[in-house]
């Protein structure tokens, strides 16, 4: 009897455990919203970034590092989109980029930073 309490409460914690996962998973796959990531862009990275994601903004072409053309599909799909995720979120600083390119962590919710990305990918 308690053998089988036992095993029912392991397959319980297991339960749990995979439900737990399941939407953190979920969470960190890009299902963002492209028309909010559209405003997001606008308010936030467009000065840099330019408003159509090439890097002409005002503030980008007096960088010293250029923030690359979004547009350019060759370049772009050699980075994942967890690639986008840690340079949006941690800054260029995190990933070995240039420290001009901000971290947005606090700045914008993960959500968010999904819905830039699908925005950016649609470019
Ligand atoms: C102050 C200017 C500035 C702002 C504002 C800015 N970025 Fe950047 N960003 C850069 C620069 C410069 C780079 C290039 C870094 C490098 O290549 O070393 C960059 C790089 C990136 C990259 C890597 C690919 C690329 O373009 O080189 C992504 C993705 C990115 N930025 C997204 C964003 C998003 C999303 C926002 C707004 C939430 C944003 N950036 C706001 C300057 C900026």
């Amino acid at each position: 009897m308690l053998k089988k309490l036992v095993v029912a409460a392991v397959f319980l914690a297991l339960g749990v455990a995979l439900y737990l996962a399941i939407p953190q998973k979920a969470g960190a796959s890009p299902s963002g919203n492209r028309a909010a990531g559209a405003e997001v862009h606008r308010a936030n990275c467009a000065k840099c970034h330019g408003p159509g994601g090439k890097g002409d903004g005002p503030a980008g072409k007096l960088l010293k590092t250029k923030p690359a053309d979004w547009t350019d599909k060759a370049r772009m799909s050699k980075l994942s989109d967890s690639d986008l995720f840690n340079v949006i979120k941690g800054g260029g600083g995190a990933v070995g980029k240039s420290k001009l390119m901000p971290a947005w962590a606090g700045k914008l919710s993960d959500d968010q930073i999904h819905d830039v990305i699908a925005f950016i990918r649609s470019l």
